[in-house]
């Protein structure tokens, strides 16, 4: 077995029984037939459009670090995982052609040192011819017009007269992954059960003591994965951590003071990745951070009701900041309107990044920033970080995110300010700060949202 996750009549967690993990099993494989029948005609569509007999699609291949005979930790690209769901397969090849079974080229050496890869004993090997191999170079290719997509360097393609990563075909390849499939929809929902389990461990960890480190240790074993197989770092940050947004020790020493965790904590399922963040108020917290923790998870949930099929991501990330400016005022952190407080950049100061992006075999997945025709969708001049700038359509994963940090370089800006009361800012300032992070399934009857609330 490699590369798809646990198991689950290997692993059984705890929340499910033998016979619902076959059940699982068994609808995922008629999902993921369907899946693979879809994907076919589209790519079809798609390289017939560019005029190409084929594209040949690169796993990757892990970094080695200079000098060194150590390689970094890999994933392999985007497009690859689409196929095949398979996160680590380096030195893999997959070639699709219009109306022809795919070839995967599965890089599979004898070798004395390593457990040679395998591919998973599931039916959706079934739908690829497979060929294993023992070389890292790319197959030969037959006559015709083709084009390779991935990490490839020029010289690996050299004897063949290819285009490397055409801007136009990734544009379009990209554009086929914002819409999910019911397949795709299953796999998500599957892994934000399954990192749930692992944001309760992880909370039970804080409120027993634990040290930032302890508490990963917690996330890792309740959701039983090493950490090379997190689609992200985990972000475990504790007390004034809370505040850095991307955090990315995990501080060995266990806090005295223990005022608030943050976790942001994910899970990869058959390719397919959990995001999710959830803020916990310690026994030590300021009486000020409880109701403002339970102020961004009522707004987040407001946010969430308001996803719908025609739906603005930018409006819906400026009606998170209207949203934060009336907390903050109710909260006494701010003195002046709802409106002035947007207006001034007072809400950004406290909520830097965007409320939320695109989500599938990468945690931030491709073409946010582009319409449907394929145009580049910029990001308003105020948001400059936020990572899907489309209008919402059914079928679309998205994460949605709001928060409410203590950061000093960018609230020390607004010091001198009188519409911000900084002896309320001061009491929190050690709380770091709050996100709320779900991932929701975009339908015309509704949002789905794919993360437990059974916390
Ligand atoms: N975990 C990174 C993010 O929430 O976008
Ligand atoms: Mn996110
Ligand atoms: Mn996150």
């Amino acid at each position: 077995m490699h590369d798809l996750g646990p198991r689950p009549s290997r692993h059984p967690l705890p929340h499910r029984n033998a016979h619902a993990w076959r059940g699982l099993e068994v609808s995922l494989d008629v999902l993921q037939h369907e899946h693979l029948v879809a994907l076919e005609e589209r790519y079809s569509h798609v390289l017939v459009n560019h005029q190409l007999d084929g594209v040949l699609l690169y796993s990757g291949h892990p970094a080695r670090h200079f000098g060194d005979d150590q390689h970094a930790s890999f994933v392999t690209q985007g497009h690859f995982m689409h196929w095949t769901g398979l996160a680590h397969a380096a030195h893999c090849w997959l070639l699709i052609r219009p109306g022809l079974r795919p070839t995967l080229y599965f890089h599979a050496p004898d070798d004395i040192w390593h457990l040679p890869n395998t591919l998973p004993d599931e039916p959706w090997v079934n739908h690829f011819h497979v060929e294993r191999r023992q070389e890292v170079t790319p197959p030969a290719l037959p006559p015709g017009r083709f084009a390779v997509v991935g990490d490839v360097a020029p010289t690996m393609t050299a004897q063949w007269d290819v285009k490397i990563n055409p801007d136009g075909l990734t544009r379009d390849l990209d554009a086929l992954r914002v819409h999910k499939s019911a397949y795709e929809v299953a796999c998500l929902r599957e892994a934000n059960q399954r990192a749930m389990l692992g944001h309760q461990a992880a909370r039970d960890a804080f409120l027993g003591g634990a040290c930032e480190l302890d508490i990963q240790f917690a996330y890792l074993a309740a959701t039983r994965q090493r950490e090379t197989s997190l689609p992200y770092g985990n972000i475990i940050a504790l007390n004034a951590h809370g505040g850095v947004l991307h955090y990315q020790h995990q501080a060995i020493r266990p806090e005295a003071i223990r005022r608030s965790l943050l976790v942001d904590a994910g899970y990869r399922y058959r390719g397919y990745c959990a995001d999710i963040t959830r803020t916990w108020p310690g026994p030590h917290a300021n009486q000020r951070f409880a109701p403002l923790v339970e102020g961004v998870t009522a707004l987040q949930r407001t946010l969430i009701a308001a996803l719908a099929p025609g739906v603005s991501f930018i409006d819906l990330h400026e009606r998170m900041h209207a949203g934060l400016a009336d907390l903050l005022i109710e909260q006494r952190l701010v003195r002046t309107s709802a409106e002035a407080a947007v207006a001034s950049g007072i809400t950004r100061a406290f909520c830097p990044h965007g409320l939320g992006h695109l989500l599938g075999v990468q945690v931030h997945d491709v073409a946010g920033h582009r319409d449907e025709g394929g145009n580049l969708l910029s990001p308003p001049v105020g948001a400059p970080f936020l990572r899907l700038t489309r209008e919402l359509q059914a079928g679309m994963v998205v994460t949605i995110e709001p928060g409410i940090y203590i950061i000093p370089m960018l609230l020390d800006a607004y010091r001198g300010n009188r519409e911000i009361d900084w002896d309320a800012v001061g009491s929190l300032a050690d709380h770091g700060g709050i996100r709320i992070e779900d991932n929701i399934h975009v339908t015309l009857h509704g949002p789905d949202n794919l993360t437990p609330r059974h916390e």
